[in-house]
């Protein structure tokens, strides 16, 4: 099954954890910034034959059954060019910012998919004032 698929671990020492970056506590309905990332203590490759393809944030309120996807980012040049693998000028780093608001608290999950290593998860509590 999927969910035996997706792998986790302490970010500050396994490179494919994404990191999730947002207040503890929000103002209700307010906007606000959560920025995903990966490979802040220990760096993903960023190559043609080994890269992060995609980033994706969910957010589950509270007592509800089912998460909301805030947003899913691609991430694809990866040094691709007619000249060969790597050759090419133009890589997207795995880092993005998604801006989003809540009335209610819950909690904050990230997905990152690296394209040999597979789907890695983490998950931040949101709190409210
Ligand atoms: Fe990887």
């Amino acid at each position: 099954m999927l969910d035996e698929m997706l792998q986790t671990a302490d970010w500050k020492s396994e490179k494919h954890v994404p990191v999730i970056e947002a207040p503890e506590m929000v103002k209700p309905d307010q906007v606000f910034d959560v920025n995903v990332t990966l490979g802040k203590e220990v760096a993903h490759p960023n190559t043609t034959a080994h890269h992060i393809r995609w980033m994706a944030l969910y957010f589950k309120p509270e007592g509800a059954k089912f998460p909301y996807e805030v947003g899913r980012v691609q991430l694809s040049a990866h040094g691709e060019s007619t000249e060969g693998p790597d050759e090419g000028s133009v890589y997207t780093h795995h880092s993005c910012t998604f801006r989003m608001k809540t009335g209610n608290p819950g909690r904050l999950m990230a997905l990152a998919h690296c394209n040999i290593h597979g789907l890695w998860q983490s998950s931040e509590k949101l709190s409210l004032e």
